[in-house]
C-alpha cells in the first residue's frame, strides 16, 4: 500500500510540476485514502505518512477545474497517430455496432486499459437530440463499460430528467474511451482520476466524431472544461466562466459547454445548480423542448 502512496505522491508533484492546479477526487477516493494512510500510520512513524487529498469545502464554489495544461504521454506510452473511422454502409445501429467493434479492438485503447477492465463507448438513443459529451471514464465506468454511471453519472441523470427527459432519450458520450491511468503498482486498483491529456484526446476524438455522425443529434452539450477543451481546442479559453452558457460549434452541431456534474456535486448551493441549470434551459429551448414555469424557476434563490 505505501508504494501504491508514493506512485500517487509523485503523480501529484508531476501534475503540479506542469502546471496543474486543481485534481478532482471523489468523496469515495477520499475515503479509501484516508483508510490506507490510516493503515500506513498505524505501522510507520506519522512522518512517512504521505499527504491526503482532501475534496474543496467552501460556501463560496471554488473555481471549477479548468483550462489544465496538458502533459505528455504520463502513462509514459507514446500516443500512436488518431486512428481512420471507416465504418461499414448501413443503418445507424450498423454502423453504431461496426464503430462499437473498432473501439474494442482498438490496440493503443486496448493498451491503456488495465487487465480487467474495458474500453467504453458512448451509449443511449441513436435518434436522439441531444447528445451530453463529457471528459472520460472513471472507476465504475471501466468496470461497466458504459459513460456516466457513477456518483457523477447518477445525477447527470437527475439533471436529464429535469429536464423532462429519461436518459434513454438522449445519448451520452465521453471524449475519451478509455480512463486515463495513474501509476499503480500491478494488481492493485487505480486511486483517483487525472484529466487526459491534449494527445490523449485527440487519440479518442475521431471516435467521438462518428458518434456524431452516426446519432446526428440537434445539438451536443460538453460537460465540464476538460471536453469543452478536447472539443473547442487547448488555449481557446482560460476559465470555462468565460465560455459556458453560449451557443459554439462542433462538428456542424450547436455546442452548449456548461460545468461537469462532479463540480454540482462538490457545490451543493442553489447557485451553482442554477447555473448549469441555466445552461440546461437554452439547450431545452433549441431542441424545442418543452418548457414548464416551475422548470423555469428551478433553483432560484427565494427571499
Ligand atoms: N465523468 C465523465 O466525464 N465521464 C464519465 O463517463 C464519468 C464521469
Amino acid at each position: 500500500m505505501r508504494t501504491a502512496l508514493i506512485a500517487l505522491t509523485d503523480e501529484l508533484r508531476r501534475l503540479k510540476t506542469a502546471g496543474v492546479k486543481s485534481v478532482a477526487v471523489s468523496d469515495e477516493s477520499v475515503a479509501a485514502l484516508r483508510r490506507v494512510v490510516a493503515g500506513c500510520k498505524a505501522s510507520r512513524p506519522a512522518a512517512a505518512a504521505a499527504p491526503v487529498v482532501t475534496p474543496a469545502k467552501s460556501s463560496v464554489p471554488p473555481a471549477p477545474v479548468v483550462a489544465l495544461k496538458p502533459v505528455a504521454s504520463p502513462a509514459g506510452k507514446p500516443m500512436s497517430p488518431p486512428p481512420p473511422i471507416v465504418l461499414p454502409p448501413g443503418g445507424k445501429q450498423v454502423r453504431w455496432d461496426a464503430l462499437l467493434e473498432l473501439v474494442r479492438n482498438d490496440p493503443t485503447c486496448r493498451a491503456h486499459v488495465r487487465p480487467g477492465k474495458l474500453v467504453v463507448l458512448g451509449v443511449g438513443n441513436l435518434e436522439a437530440k441531444i447528445m451530453f459529451v463529457g471528459e472520460a471514464p472513471g472507476a465504475d465506468e471501466e468496470v461497466k463499460g458504459e459513460p456516466f454511471v457513477g456518483p457523477a453519472g447518477q445525477l447527470l441523470t437527475r439533471m436529464i430528467g429535469a429536464m423532462g427527459l429519461k436518459r434513454e432519450d438522449v445519448y451520452i458520450g465521453n471524449i475519451m474511451n478509455w480512463r486515463p491511468e495513474m501509476p499503480t503498482p500491478p494488481g492493485a486498483q487505480q486511486i483517483g482520476n487525472r484529466p487526459p491529456t491534449e494527445e490523449e484526446m485527440r487519440y479518442c476524438l475521431p471516435y467521438l466524431r462518428a458518434q456524431i455522425e452516426i446519432v446526428a443529434p440537434a445539438l451536443l452539450v460538453a460537460l465540464g472544461s476538460t471536453a469543452a477543451q478536447g472539443l473547442l481546442g487547448f488555449g481557446t479559453f482560460k476559465a470555462l466562466g468565460e465560455i459556458r452558457g453560449r451557443w459554439r460549434e462542433f462538428a456542424g452541431k450547436p455546442l452548449m459547454v456548461t460545468y461537469h456534474p462532479s463540480y454540482i456535486l462538490r457545490n451543493q448551493s442553489n447557485r451553482s445548480k442554477r447555473m448549469i441549470w441555466e445552461d440546461l434551459l437554452k439547450v431545452m429551448e433549441r431542441a424545442a423542448i418543452p418548457i414548464s414555469d416551475k422548470q423555469r424557476g428551478f433553483f432560484l434563490e427565494r427571499g
